[in-house]
């Protein structure tokens, strides 16, 4: 699978790390940036990224900063993207089952690495489980 990677400061170290994995795990990578922890606006990595799945070019997204809030609202302001700011294993699971997210927030100041990398994994395995899930999201798609 094509999966875009964008990150703030915040997020570079935990962006490096779930990159590692994506590559392990045989998926291609568009990394976006940032290119390290020198500080930055979390808003033009998200924009970035996003670009790639409005344009089809990617098919899913995660984005990271301090505490994955920034980039899910910045990410959520497009009309294509649900931007789901995850910090359990069970709510990227859901996230994808019941809201068909395209985009995965973590925030890296606000769980540890190891919890992460599990809730990256878990979001990759599940798939959108449709029927009335779709019907709710028609509700607020284009
Ligand atoms: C940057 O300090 C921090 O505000 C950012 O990474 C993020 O947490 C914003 O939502």
């Amino acid at each position: 699978m094509k999966i875009v990677l964008g990150a703030d400061h915040g997020g570079f170290e935990l962006k490096q790390d779930v990159k590692n994995l994506l590559v392990k795990l045989q998926h291609e990578v568009v990394d976006v940036g940032c290119l390290s922890t020198a500080s930055v606006d979390y808003p033009d990595y998200a924009e970035k990224a996003v670009s790639h799945i409005i344009d089809d070019s990617c098919e899913l997204g995660i984005l990271i900063c301090g505490t994955g809030i920034g980039m899910a609202i910045t990410a959520n302001r497009h009309f294509e993207i649900r931007a789901a700011n995850c910090s359990s294993e069970f709510t990227a699971v859901m996230s994808r089952e019941h809201n068909n997210a395209n985009v995965l927030c973590l925030g890296a100041r606000a769980i540890d690495k190891d919890l992460a990398l599990t809730v990256v994994q878990a979001w990759l395995r599940s798939e959108f489980a449709g029927g009335r899930h779709q019907r709710r999201i028609a509700k607020f798609s284009r």
